[in-house]
């Protein structure tokens, strides 16, 4: 089965978490994948109903997503036959590390501001929602990272679960 990742990043780590995705989803379930930044994706011709997943992620910047994932989704959702979205929201998963949310709380707020006004704007459902850490601040001055590789193998075996249905 081949897989498309299509990222949006703006400090790096929704790319990460694209390359985590990747590598488990071919050395550990053994999938075909191809990862891509949305701004090559652009260039290249992409060949939509190959894929059997097409997987977006974008990074949440002042609730933001980048623009460009957004596009790409919509410029090709007729053509995707399953779509999974994950967002990178570094600061809603830090309400965790301040105990002010549960994990479970973090995630679910992420998903209601960040992912499901998006998927009902563009019309598209999905076989699962993903929600990652990231890092706030730079070297010396690190305000938090909340990455976390766990997370990522744990959306790894539910897509793959998703798929041998
Ligand atoms: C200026 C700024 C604003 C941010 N705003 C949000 C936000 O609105 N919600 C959130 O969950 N995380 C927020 N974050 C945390 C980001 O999700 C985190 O930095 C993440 O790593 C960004 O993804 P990227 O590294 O792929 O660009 C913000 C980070 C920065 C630097």
């Amino acid at each position: 089965m081949n897989i498309l990742i299509v990222y949006g990043t703006r400090h790096g780590w929704t790319q990460k978490t694209a390359e985590n995705l990747d590598d488990i989803l071919r050395n550990q379930y053994n999938y075909k994948v191809e990862v891509t930044d949305y701004k090559i994706s652009k260039e290249i011709k992409v060949n939509m109903p190959n894929y059997d997943l097409v997987i977006a992620g974008s990074s949440i910047v002042m609730g933001f997503w980048k623009r460009g994932v957004k596009r790409f989704l919509n410029k090709y959702k007729k053509h995707l036959r399953n779509v999974a979205i994950y967002v990178t929201a570094g600061g809603t998963l830090d309400d965790v590390t301040k105990g002010t949310l549960t994990k479970e709380e973090a995630i679910q707020k992420a998903k209601t501001k960040y992912i499901i006004p998006v998927k009902n704007k563009l019309g598209i459902s999905t076989i699962a929602d993903g929600v990652f850490g990231g890092q706030y601040g730079k070297e010396p001055k690190i305000l938090f990272n909340n990455w976390n590789k766990e997370d990522i193998k744990n959306w790894a075996a539910e897509l793959d679960k998703k798929l041998k249905k």
